[in-house]
Parts: structure tokens; C-alpha cells; sequence
């Protein structure tokens, strides 16, 4: 049987990576589709290099682009593609715009499709990615959920219970395999940061597009740099218009390009607090106990804060959120969501290997 995953922007490659090797214990063969959505090599490319990910078979190379000429381009490249090599099964992650191009590339072909991390849900339809989910978990013959809420999330849409699997978070099998690679001291030296720090990442089109909500967004993290040194790896998207509203005019703000995953994950862990919009960085902070102000009005990753360690904060509120949690010192106590227990990427292949009907090697 052949499994065909498709990939394309940076969230996609740490999930992937657990589900591309689980699967290997079974009886498939596996194609691996990179779109080219994200093509920078700290973007991409060192994801593969460091998490041990194949090359993939084939890239797209579609690039960037407005949301409707991207997500056709990956459409009309995977159409090709699937009539191709026609898959048995396409293995889609997340919410970005090459998960629900290969959706409707795949529903529309009658090819089984499986959508990992499925019935996430901010309910903010201003939200790409929202539309992204929906769209893909409407259309998902596998619906694999990273958490509880997700699966009463589909249940209230009246996806098929059948369909729905509770397989736990393979962004965190990722974590928790690499975490003795996370060199917290090597990643400070590298970044040339002395002392206590706080990390913040910022790339949502709700913060960074508008340049009123830009000015705000500066104003705001200049009030946090002046409580303690900021590093900011910062997202392409948006970075230009940072610039130009006066991010770096700063002497405790860091602006640095996008970090490794090895890189990043040992600075945030030795961070005293995180500020973000990503989706995977209010779980991974959940995950190592750090401290995580999320500039966002919703998430539809709610397990991070009953669980985590993750807030919503506004910009008003950001600085001082920022002044109570650098009070607070670290976190000695903090809980972990159900089955981010490292395993997701052998539950998820599982129910993969199931559905195509294929045996685990050696087995069949
Ligand atoms: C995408 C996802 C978002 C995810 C983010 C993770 C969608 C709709 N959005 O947003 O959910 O949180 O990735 O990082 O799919 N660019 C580069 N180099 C690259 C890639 C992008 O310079 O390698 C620049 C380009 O100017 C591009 C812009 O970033 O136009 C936005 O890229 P795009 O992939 O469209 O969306 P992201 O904002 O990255
Ligand atoms: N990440 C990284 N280097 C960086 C910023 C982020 O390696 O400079 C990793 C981090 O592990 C994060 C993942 O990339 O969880 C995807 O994050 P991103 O914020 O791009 O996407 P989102 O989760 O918001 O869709």
C-alpha cells in the first residue's frame, strides 16, 4: 500500500516526522510530498537535517503567494501527483494552506485521507487556518485528535464517531524524543544573550499585518523589553513592517532571523517566559514549563492553559502579565494534557496501517 503525507510549511515537519517513522514498522510504502509553501532553509529545510526527516520524495515548489493562488497551486501540482501515484492513502497535518488544498485535492479524487492534529477550533472565523480546519475535517475520513476537546468539537459538527481517534500529540513525540539536544547555554551564547530572557515569536496575520495593530504590537513588547531582555526570532511574514514601525529601536529587543528547532526549543527552554502567537509553541512551553503569554484574543489550543502553563494576553495586558510571571519565578508545578506522552506518532501509524490494511513487517 502506498501512504502519501503532504507537508509544506514549518508546523507540518515536527508533526510529520513522528508518523513518517512509526509507520515504518509496518508493510508501506511511504512518498513524501513537500508543496514549497515554506522554502527558506530555517523555515524548512533544517527541520529535515535536524529531526532526521527523509528528503522528500517530491517538491512542489510552489511557494508563496495570496491564499487563493497558493492553495491552487498546491491543488493543481497534487491533482497531477495523486493520478500519478494514485495513494491508497494522503496523510494531511495541521491547518495551513496545503492541509486543506490536499483535502480537497484528495475528497474529490475518492482517495481515503487522515488529517492529524483534526478538531482544533479557535470559533474565530477571521482566522485562516480556522477555515483551513474546517474545510479539512468536514471532508477527513481519519480524524486523529490531539486532544479531548477536538473530539467534542467534531461531535457537536456531527462527524461520524467512527471516524474520530484520540492518538495524543506527535508535535510533542518530537519534543520529548530531542529534549536532552535542547543546549539551553549553547543556544544563549549563540544568540549572544547574557542573563535572564524572555522569547517571544510573532507571525499572526492579526498582529503583524495592520500597521495600527503594529504600532500597538511595538509599543507593547518595548514595555516588556524594559522589564527584561527579548529575543525574537522573527517569522519573515511581517518582519518588514516591524522594522519599519521601530521594533528594534530597542536596546533589550533582539531581533534574530527564524532559529533551527534545536536552537529554538534550547533557548525557549531556558527562558523565563515565552510570548507568542504560534499554535505549537503554547504546547511546547505546556510541555516544558515555561511560562506562555499568548497574544491572542482565542485559542483552539484551550488543553495549554487547564493544563499548561500557556494566557491569552492583549496587548494592554501584555506588559503586565510580563511583570507578574518574571515575579513569579519559575514554574515548579504544571500538568501535562492526555497522551502528550511521546507515543502519538505509533498510535497515529497504527491507525494508519489499519485502515489500508497493512500488517507490521515481518507480520503479514
Ligand atoms: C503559514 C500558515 C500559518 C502558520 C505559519 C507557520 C497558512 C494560511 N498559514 O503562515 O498557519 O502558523 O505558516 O510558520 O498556511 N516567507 C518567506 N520564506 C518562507 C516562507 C514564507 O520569506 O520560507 C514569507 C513570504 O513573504 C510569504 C509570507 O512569508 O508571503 C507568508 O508565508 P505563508 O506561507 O503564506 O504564510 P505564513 O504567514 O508563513
Ligand atoms: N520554531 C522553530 N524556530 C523558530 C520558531 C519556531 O523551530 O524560530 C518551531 C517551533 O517548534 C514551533 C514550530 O516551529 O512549534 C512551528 O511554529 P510556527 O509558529 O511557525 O507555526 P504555528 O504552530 O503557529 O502554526
Amino acid at each position: 500500500a502506498l501512504v502519501l503525507h503532504v507537508t509544506g510549511a514549518r508546523p507540518n515537519f515536527p508533526k510529520a516526522a513522528p508518523v513518517l517513522e512509526g509507520l515504518t514498522a509496518y508493510d508501506v510504502e511511504q512518498l513524501l510530498v513537500h508543496t514549497g509553501q515554506h522554502y527558506d532553509d530555517k523555515m524548512s529545510d533544517i527541520f529535515f537535517r535536524q529531526l532526521g526527516i527523509p528528503k522528500p520524495d517530491v517538491n512542489l515548489g510552489v511557494g508563496s503567494g495570496a491564499h487563493g493562488a497558493q492553495t491552487a497551486k498546491v491543488m493543481e501540482a497534487l491533482e497531477q501527483l495523486f493520478t500519478d501515484r494514485r495513494p491508497d492513502l494522503v496523510v494531511v497535518y495541521g491547518d495551513v494552506n496545503s492541509t486543506v488544498a490536499a483535502a480537497l485535492v484528495a475528497s474529490k479524487m475518492g482517495i481515503t485521507f487522515a488529517h492529524v492534529e483534526a478538531g482544533l477550533r479557535s470559533f474565530d472565523m477571521t482566522m485562516p487556518e480556522e477555515i483551513n480546519r474546517l474545510v479539512t475535517d468536514r471532508l477527513s475520513d481519519l480524524l486523529l485528535t490531539t486532544s479531548v476537546d477536538a473530539i467534542a468539537h467534531l461531535g457537536n459538527e456531527g462527524t461520524d464517531p467512527d471516524k474520530i481517534h484520540f492518538v495524543g500529540n506527535p508535535m510533542i513525540d518530537t519534543l520529548l524524543k530531542n529534549k536532552d539536544r535542547f543546549d539551553s547555554a549553547a543556544a544563549r551564547e549563540e544568540v549572544g544573550l547574557e542573563g535572564d530572557y524572555i522569547v517571544a515569536t510573532l507571525h499572526r496575520p492579526g498582529n503583524v499585518d495592520d500597521p495600527d495593530d503594529v504600532a500597538e504590537l511595538v509599543a507593547a513588547m518595548h514595555a516588556v523589553a524594559d522589564q527584561a531582555q527579548v529575543v525574537i526570532p522573527l517569522h519573515p511574514r511581517g518582519r518588514a513592517r516591524l522594522e519599519e514601525a521601530g521594533f528594534l529601536d530597542h536596546p533589550k529587543m533582539r531581533v534574530i532571523d527564524p532559529l533551527g528547532y534545536l536552537e529554538f526549543m534550547g533557548l525557549v527552554r531556558g527562558a523565563s517566559a515565552v510570548v507568542t502567537d504560534s499554535g505549537g509553541v503554547q504546547e511546547e512551553t505546556t510541555i516544558l514549563g515555561v511560562p506562555c503569554l499568548t497574544l491572542r484574543p482565542n485559542t483552539e489550543r484551550p488543553v495549554t492553559i487547564t493544563h499548561g502553563t500557556n494566557q491569552l494576553v492583549t496587548r494592554e495586558s501584555l506588559p503586565e502579565r510580563v511583570r507578574e510571571v518574571l515575579a513569579t519565578g519559575p514554574l515548579t508545578e504544571w500538568d501535562t494534557p492526555p497522551l502528550w506522552d511521546g507515543h502519538a506518532g505509533e498510535r497515529i501509524a497504527r491507525i494508519l496501517a489499519r485502515s489500508v490494511g497493512v500488517a507490521r513487517r515481518g507480520e503479514g
